[in-house]
């Protein structure tokens, strides 16, 4: 039996080794992503495992039909990026990691917020610039004292709730579908964003959802409020964003995730910086904390990618159907 693994990171290599020694299972890793170019090393495989944020194009799940692999396992949470009808098409079954680790995910934002608050960027870049007497003038806001929107109350949005009100904060969130107790939540998104000091995004990229924060409605949020966007960049019409913080509209905001994902994909393929221009605005400004999807990037959170997914994957060859299986 042969698991083939994409994309594979280097602080990865040590939990690939650990799952294949423990379940006697040969493991074969390339740093390569999954692409119709390279999907052909899976030759002989029993399932594919990958992570990656661009695209899982029909080209691969045709290829894949062809050579007879009837599995591909995630090792992250979104399955936005994956086309769904050609995995149907071709009988693919697929799986994810749901909940890795969402309190990585929610730490990172709740952060991001309080770096927004303190005006870390700013403070940093007069310390380097030698510009002491500016760094100290700065005056920042405290969490406790904000009133906090959160989108989405699923396992990250939950985490980001219960770390929030343990902080002293107001807690308001919008989910139509999913209601968790000690929670207060409002009827429509609009109501939220216009009582929020601090918009925090915790939704899934999909067609429901994308410009969901957009030119119409970004103008409901108080002026001077943030806006933080770790889920996917499609959620945010990113140039709505930007006229919203050029017209000071909004304080700031941190975004983990951007639109256009696939550029930043490539770009860090080879070890450049992402030339997207809205990206290159947002860099420019000193109100604005960019990220390259790392929010969930943590020893724990690798760990359960990379076991939970080949456990998947396991399942899948034996026939069984893993808990983390998505059906579309
Ligand atoms: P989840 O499925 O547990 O929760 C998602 C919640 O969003 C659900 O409760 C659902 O009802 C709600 N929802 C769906 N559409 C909505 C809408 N239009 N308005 C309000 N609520 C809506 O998912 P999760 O584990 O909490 O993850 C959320 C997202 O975070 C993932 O889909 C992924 O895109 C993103 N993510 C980002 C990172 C990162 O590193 N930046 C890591 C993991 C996940
Ligand atoms: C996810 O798990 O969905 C993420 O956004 C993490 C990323 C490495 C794809």
């Amino acid at each position: 039996m042969m698991f083939m693994f994409y994309g594979m990171r280097p602080e990865e290599k040590e939990y690939v080794i650990s799952w294949s020694q423990q379940n006697n299972v040969q493991v074969k890793t390339t740093a390569e992503l999954l692409t119709a170019d390279t999907v052909e090393q899976a030759q002989g495989a029993d399932g594919i495992v990958a992570l990656q944020t661009q695209a899982y194009p029909k080209e691969v799940f045709d290829k894949m039909g062809q050579m007879g692999i009837k599995s591909l396992s995630l090792r992250n949470v979104g399955t936005d990026n994956v086309d769904k009808e050609a995995a149907k098409a071709n009988h693919i079954r697929i799986s994810n990691v749901p909940a890795y680790s969402p309190n990585a995910i929610a730490e990172f934002a709740v952060s991001s917020m309080m770096q927004l608050l303190r005006q870390t960027r700013k403070v940093i870049q007069y310390v380097e610039d030698g510009q002491l007497k500016e760094a100290v003038a700065l005056v920042g806001k405290e969490l406790s004292a904000q009133t906090v929107g959160v989108v989405g109350t699923g396992r990250i949005g939950k985490r980001v709730v219960d770390i929030l009100q343990g902080m002293g904060a107001k807690v308001i969130a919008y989910d139509p579908a999913f209601h968790q107790p000690d929670i207060d939540y409002v009827d429509n998104l609009d109501d939220l964003l216009k009582q929020v000091d601090i918009l925090t995004l915790h939704i899934p990229g999909m067609p429901a959802t994308e410009h969901l924060i957009n030119e119409k409605n970004i103008s409901l949020m108080k002026p001077g409020s943030y806006l933080v966007n770790d889920a996917r960049g499609m959620i945010v019409e990113t140039r709505a964003l930007i006229n919203a913080l050029k017209e000071g509209r909004l304080a700031g905001a941190a975004l983990d995730t951007f639109e256009n994902e696939d550029e930043l994909g490539k770009a860090m393929a080879q070890g450049q910086d992402n030339q997207d221009p809205d990206y290159q605005t947002l860099k420019a400004m000193d109100n604005v904390i960019l990220t390259p999807h790392i929010a969930y990037h943590t020893d724990i959170a690798v760990h359960n990618m990379v076991h939970q997914s080949l456990d998947s994957a396991y399942q899948f060859s034996q026939g069984q159907d893993p808990e983390n299986e998505v059906k579309f």
